[in-house]
C-alpha cells in the first residue's frame, strides 16, 4: 500500500492516489473500481470534473471500508462565497453518496473575484462541522497562501498545483515547505508530455521501469502526495507499482535538473470564475 503523510492537522493521507480529470462518470466508475482492485485508496476528483457520482458508485461497489479510503473534492470557482459555498460541498457530498470527505479544496483562488478568503472561512467551519477531515487549497501562489493565513490563521493541509518534472516551481514548493504545506502534484506526469523526455528515457532504461514509473517514483521521493491520471486498468496498476521502483540520488537530481518552465494549465493569476 501507499506511504502514508501527515498533514498539519494530523490526519494521514496516501501518498499515490487516482486522478480522475476528465473522465465521464463511467470512465471514472471503472477507473477508482479498478485503481481499488490495484491498492490505490485515495481517489481525487472535483465538482467541475462531473464524475462524483461515478466515484461515488465505484466507492460503495468496493465493499471497502469509509475509512480504508481517502476521498477528496473540490470546490467550483463559481461556488466561491459566502453564501454559495455550503451548496457546493453538499452537493459533491450528495453525488459522492458519502456524508463527508477526507480533503476539501478551493479549487482555484480566482484572486480577482475576492472571495477567497471568505471562502477559506467557509471551509475551516466545514472541518468543524465534520463534513471534510481536511482543508486545503488548490492552485494558489504564495500570496494567496500567505493572505488566507493572515485573515484568518490556518494554514491549509495541502496546496494542490501543476507539478511535473519540466514544470517545478522552486518559489512556490519553497513557501509551501516553509509554511508546512504538504504540495500535491496534478497533471504530474505532464499530462504525458513528460514521457519522452530523453532523462526519463535514460532513467527508465537504466532502472528497468517505465517512464510514468520513473516520474512518480521522483514526485513520492521529493515528498509530494501524486495523483496521476489514467483511464487504463493495465496503467492504472503500472502506475502503482511505482512505489517498487528505486531511484538513486544521481536519478532524482538528474530529474530535479530538467525543469524547463512546461506549464500545461493555467496561470492561476489569471483564473477568473
Ligand atoms: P490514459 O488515461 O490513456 O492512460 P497526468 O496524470 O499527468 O495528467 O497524465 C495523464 C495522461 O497520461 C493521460 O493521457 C493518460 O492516458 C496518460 N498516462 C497515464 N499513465 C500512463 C502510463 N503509465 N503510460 C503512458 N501514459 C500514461
Amino acid at each position: 500500500s501507499a506511504p502514508l503523510k501527515k498533514l498539519n492537522d494530523g490526519t494521514q493521507i496516501p501518498q499515490l492516489g487516482l486522478g480522475v480529470f476528465q473522465m465521464d462518470d463511467d470512465e471514472a466508475h471503472r477507473a477508482t473500481l479498478a485503481a481499488f482492485e490495484a491498492g490505490y485508496r485515495h481517489v481525487d476528483t472535483a465538482a467541475i470534473y462531473r464524475n462524483e457520482v461515478g466515484v461515488g458508485r465505484a466507492i460503495a461497489e468496493s465493499g471497502l471500508a469509509r475509512d480504508e479510503i481517502f476521498v477528496t473534492t473540490k470546490l467550483w470557482n463559481k461556488a466561491q462565497g459566502r453564501d454559495n459555498a455550503r451548496e457546493g460541498i453538499t452537493r459533491s457530498l450528495e453525488k459522492l453518496g458519502l456524508d463527508h470527505v477526507d480533503l476539501y479544496l478551493i479549487h482555484w483562488p480566482c484572486p480577482a473575484a475576492g472571495t477567497y478568503v471568505e471562502t477559506w472561512e467557509q471551509m475551516i467551519d466545514f472541518r468543524s462541522e465534520g463534513l471534510t477531515r481536511s482543508i486545503g487549497v488548490s492552485n494558489f501562489l504564495p500570496e494567496h497562501l500567505d493572505t488566507i493565513l493572515d485573515e484568518t490563521g490556518i494554514t491549509p493541509s495541502v496546496n494542490q498545483i501543476e507539478l511535473h518534472p519540466t514544470f517545478q516551481p522552486d518559489d512556490l514548493l519553497n513557501h509551501c515547505s516553509d509554511l508546512g504545506v504538504v504540495i500535491e502534484s496534478w497533471s504530474p506526469l505532464g499530462q504525458a508530455s513528460d514521457l519522452e523526455h530523453p532523462e526519463i528515457l535514460r532513467i527508465a532504461e537504466a532502472t528497468g521501469a517505465t517512464p510514468a514509473q520513473v516520474i512518480i517514483r521522483w514526485h513520492l521521493g521529493r515528498g509530494f502526495v501524486t495523483i496521476p491520471k489514467s483511464t487504463n486498468p493495465e496503467r492504472i496498476r503500472a502506475n502503482f507499482e511505482a512505489l517498487n521502483v528505486t531511484l538513486n540520488s544521481e536519478q532524482m537530481e538528474a530529474i530535479d535538473g530538467i525543469s524547463a518552465g512546461n506549464r500545461i494549465g493555467p496561470d492561476p493569476a489569471t483564473v477568473e470564475p
